[in-house]
């Protein structure tokens, strides 16, 4: 990894702009409805309230996947097998981890970040927990196929993908992904790849709209960061106390929706372009996806994955499933 830890993966102007972060909310802001996509809420402050969030009442989706981990743990050596390579995509400060490789005696583990700092840390943290166990971090995009340390090519691998991330991505970009983490997997090893992912579970949108907005204002507190960080980064001058967090439930389409709405007409300029909101207009700044086994099921098999055993919690409210790369095969 030292070698490439010194390689930038954030491409930065002469100024220390982030050009894809410009790019995006130029892009996102200049739509009919403005659009901003949620992977920019994770600046350092952004990423302490995530934090923060998943320790809230209302945030149940870390509480009912580490109940999955825990409680379901002697279930998953059986079903995965030992020896395996595990590769963790967006493995940031996971503390659902360690509940994992002790659960299945792995022969490796590979965290993939685009965050190099966090994903030290984290590689760091489980090496000392789990003496004997190589750990070779990876910093990189794992949006795109990612190239995995010579010494776990012989491997059969297991991805890691936790946290119902997934559900971040329209079905569209969630297909790309899960073709790209494929991609990643199946290597020379000539052992099929397996995937554990998380998926939140379609529930009553009281429920669901309670997580994505408490009563404390963490979550508005998070979606604002989004303009904070607008306006530091790409000088921007959006009034911050002109919009307050919403969040939605659409039903037809299974997902939760954060907004920021327009409490009056403005305007403002972010990298010297020029911008307007009316009064009721918004920025759509996440969706977060909701599923239910068998809407899960067609997701990874439209990704190139065949679901094969799924837990969930006691009361329901989350899923762990864990697919094998699909066979590629003539099929009627
Ligand atoms: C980190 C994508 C799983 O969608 O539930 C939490 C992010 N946004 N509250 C989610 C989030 C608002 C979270 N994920």
């Amino acid at each position: 990894m030292s070698a490439q830890a010194g390689l930038a993966l954030v491409d930065r102007d002469d100024a220390g702009v982030d050009r894809a972060f410009r790019a995006d909310v130029l892009a996102g802001l200049a739509q009919r409805q403005k659009a901003v996509p949620a992977r920019w809420f994770y600046d350092s402050r952004g990423s302490a309230l995530f934090e923060d969030i998943t320790r809230l009442a209302e945030y149940y989706p870390t509480r009912a996947e580490t109940e999955i981990l825990s409680a379901r743990g002697a279930e998953f050596a059986p079903a995965i097998g030992a020896g395996r390579a595990v590769v963790e995509f967006g493995s940031g400060s996971s503390a659902k981890t360690p509940l994992l490789l002790r659960a299945i005696a792995p022969a490796a583990y590979v965290p993939i970040d685009i965050s190099g700092d966090f994903l030290r840390a984290a590689a760091d943290d489980l090496a000392a927990d789990f003496p004997g166990l190589p750990v070779y971090p990876v910093e990189a995009d794992f949006s795109r196929l990612v190239e995995l340390p010579a010494a776990v090519a012989a491997l059969p691998k297991m991805g890691f993908f936790p946290g119902s991330t997934i559900g971040n991505l329209v079905p569209r970009s969630a297909v790309e992904l899960l073709g790209a983490m494929r991609e990643t997997l199946s290597g020379a090893s000539g052992e099929g790849a397996e995937l554990l992912i998380g998926f939140d579970l379609i529930k009553d949108p009281a429920v669901l709209l309670a997580a994505y907005d408490d009563g404390a204002g963490v979550t508005a507190a998070f979606n604002l960061n989004l303009i904070a960080r607008i306006n530091r980064e790409l000088c921007g001058d959006i009034p911050a106390d002109a919009l307050v967090h919403e969040a939605r439930w659409n039903d037809d389409l299974a997902r939760i929706e954060m907004h920021l709405a327009a409490t009056r007409d403005f305007a403002f300029a972010v990298a010297g372009h020029a911008f307007a909101m009316r009064r009721g207009e918004t920025i759509h700044t996440e969706n977060s996806h909701k599923y239910d086994f068998r809407s899960a099921a067609t997701l990874l098999l439209a990704g190139g994955w065949t679901p094969r055993v799924h837990w969930s919690d006691a009361a329901h409210r989350f899923a762990v499933i864990l697919a094998d790369a699909s066979e590629l095969r003539m099929a009627p």
